[in-house]
């Protein structure tokens, strides 16, 4: 949380000096303030929770948001959420583009995620962000040519998903050099396995992916200098699955059953915390209040760029 609120205020202070300059041009459609479109289909109550986490973040952090609701599942087509995005494409103010997941199981979600205007895609998850991320050729240079330096990821010309960002933001804060290091990676999700082990290669880590066919996990996690847990199994990972000092960066967000808790549930991590684990790891983040955090700041920092970039 502390890293979220330190990034929020970077943020408003940098947006706060491009105010000032942009205003004394004329406004116009340059300049205001950066905006980002949120559209929630369907209603799971956790995917509704984290809107509203992102939107009161925006409004903290001096960004405009606009949120588009769908809860009648039955009611909704393809054909009005691309509507929706077509016109988000085409607006002005709208700078940031974030489509919650996941999308009712009658929606093709790969077909709206592509309707997003890539350079408005603050989640990354457009096909040809995804590509970018996933090229050799971005290993150090973009297509264009242009530089890459995967050491400051604010930097990047092009959208990275949040989760994954702050996974590695949170290393970097943390002072630990992630190049040489070997890193496991728990899960395959396109949100976070598969981005997250793609960064931290550009960043020149020995990188392997665990999944659920994965034969002899533990061992394998054993190994791992940095450990990064986004299976979505509570406490799967335990204090003996973990090489003594490692860096544990925990994704999970689980929720069990508690009948001690307010809501009769808590929510747990991938990573058995409490289990243990938080004694043998040399840093851990905790769930929740870890990883969380840092995917919003992350949003907040692309919805950010992709403005300054609207206004160059
Ligand atoms: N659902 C859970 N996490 C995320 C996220 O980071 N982005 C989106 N769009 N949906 C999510």
């Amino acid at each position: 949380d502390a890293i979220r609120t330190e990034i929020s205020r970077e943020l408003i202070g940098r947006a706060a000096d491009v105010d000032v300059v942009v205003d004394g041009i004329g406004g116009g459609k340059i300049g205001g303030r950066p905006g980002l479109a949120v559209m929630l289909v369907g209603n799971r109550a956790d995917s509704a929770t984290y809107v509203r986490m992102k939107q009161r973040a925006c409004a903290d952090a001096g960004i405009s948001s606009y949120l588009e609701t769908y809860p009648d599942v039955d009611g909704v087509t393809e054909e009005m959420l691309l509507d929706r995005i077509r016109r988000w494409n085409d607006d002005d103010d709208v700078h940031g583009i974030l489509v919650q997941l996941p999308l009712p199981p009658k929606i093709d979600e790969g077909r709206i995620l592509g309707a997003v205007n890539p350079a408005k895609d603050v989640d990354g998850l457009h096909p040809s962000n995804v590509a970018r991320l996933f090229s050799s050729d971005t290993h150090d240079r973009t297509h264009d040519g242009e530089r890459l330096d995967w050491t400051d990821l604010s930097s990047v010309p092009f959208h990275l998903p949040c989760t994954p960002q702050g996974c590695v933001e949170l290393l970097d804060r943390i002072g630990c050099d992630i190049e040489g290091k070997r890193a496991v990676v728990i899960g395959r999700s396109n949100l976070v396995g598969l981005p997250v082990a793609m960064m931290l290669v550009h960043r020149n880590a020995t990188v392997t992916i665990v999944h659920s066919r994965t034969v002899d996990a533990r061992d394998v996690v054993r190994e791992a200098d940095i450990v990064i847990a986004a299976a979505g199994k509570a406490n799967m990972v335990k204090s003996d699955w973990l090489k003594r000092g490692c860096v544990v960066i925990d994704v999970g967000i689980n929720a069990i059953n508690d009948s001690t808790a307010k809501r009769g549930y808590r929510l747990v991590g991938d990573v058995d915390y409490d289990g243990g684990a938080k004694d043998v790891a040399g840093w851990i983040t905790p769930v929740p209040g870890g990883v969380g955090p840092m995917t919003i700041a992350m949003l907040l920092r692309n919805t950010y760029n992709s403005w300054k970039r609207a206004n160059k």
